[in-house]
């Protein structure tokens, strides 16, 4: 197979805790051969994007438990042209009253190709690319001031949507979208991270957000994959909580700042860890 152009393999969203900066160590890190690659927390997509580019996956299993994401990268692989004329004909230009003006609707239709181009619109207009919603479960990120935010253009979501047919798109927690992983398949595991401290703790992701019983949950799902014989790979803080969770396996500690700190005058540099259950060189 031909390497993949770069210029339209890019993720359509910005998102919290997404991995743009860490992707080198994790490309660098990942197995040198697997089976079928799967992201049960896929967020933004940078890590399956890079490797369906660099042709290291053929076959893939992807989910998420936010229901939105969902809905918008079934779109993009089953009804690309339609998002991409909904996209056309969407009126709302980067001003505070348009987005306000978005955000409304965006709250009050179902339409799964009209939410998915207002996710998008949302997404790159809103505050720091945010999803979040409130208690009656609207979204409510306020406005993002950004000069050129700029939307994707036809040719980025064309090639993901060539890319996602080859990928089972799931909506449901970690655990259940890796039953099926078998021997030599690849998981990568990215779940919203420990808080470092109670004022750091940012529970944007979903509804439910995602707490120390989930981590330990996590840790099980682990080391089970781990003694079925798959390759399984994880970023997490480089907390002693996390450290300890998984003390029997490799841990590796990478500089890496985040994109999104409720404290934004603290966005230095922090540590993070990849964990794998092989060794890499
Ligand atoms: C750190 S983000 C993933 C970032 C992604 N790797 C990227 O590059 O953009 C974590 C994701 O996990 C999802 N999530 C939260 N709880 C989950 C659960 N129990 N099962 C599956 N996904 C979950 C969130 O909706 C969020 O999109």
């Amino acid at each position: 197979m031909e390497s993949l152009s770069n210029e339209y393999y890019k993720p359509i969203l910005k998102w919290a805790g997404g991995k743009r900066q860490l992707l080198p160590a994790l490309i660098k890190n990942i197995p040198e051969k697997f089976n079928t690659y799967y992201e049960p927390f896929i967020g933004g997509a940078a890590l399956l994007i890079s490797l369906y580019s660099l042709n290291k996956i053929n076959e893939s299993v992807i989910s998420d438990t936010n229901k939105d994401l969902y809905n918008l990268y079934k779109t993009i692989k089953e009804n690309p042209q339609q998002l991409i004329d909904e996209l056309n004909n969407l009126e709302f230009k980067n001003n505070k009253d348009d987005y306000y003006k978005a955000r409304e609707l965006f709250n009050s239709i179902n339409d799964p190709i009209e939410r998915s181009a207002l996710l998008i619109y949302l997404n790159r207009h809103g505050y720091n690319g945010l999803y979040r919603v409130n208690s009656s479960n609207k979204f409510n990120v306020p406005f993002g001031k950004y000069n050129n935010p700029g939307m994707p253009s036809s040719g980025n979501i064309m090639a993901l949507s060539e890319l996602f047919q080859s990928c089972t798109i799931m909506n449901s927690d970690f655990e259940l979208t890796v039953n099926n992983a078998r021997k030599d398949d690849f998981v990568y595991f990215d779940p919203p991270y420990m808080p470092l401290s109670k004022t750091s703790y940012f529970t944007g992701y979903t509804h439910s957000g995602f707490d120390e019983k989930d981590q330990e949950r996590l840790a099980k799902s682990f080391q089970k994959l781990s003694d079925k014989g798959v390759y399984v790979m994880e970023s997490n803080s480089s907390t002693d909580f996390i450290k300890e969770l998984y003390k029997d396996f490799n841990l590796l500690e990478v500089d890496a700042r985040r994109n999104i700190n409720s404290v934004g005058t603290k966005r230095n540099s922090i540590k993070e860890l990849i964990i794998t259950n092989y060794g890499v060189a």
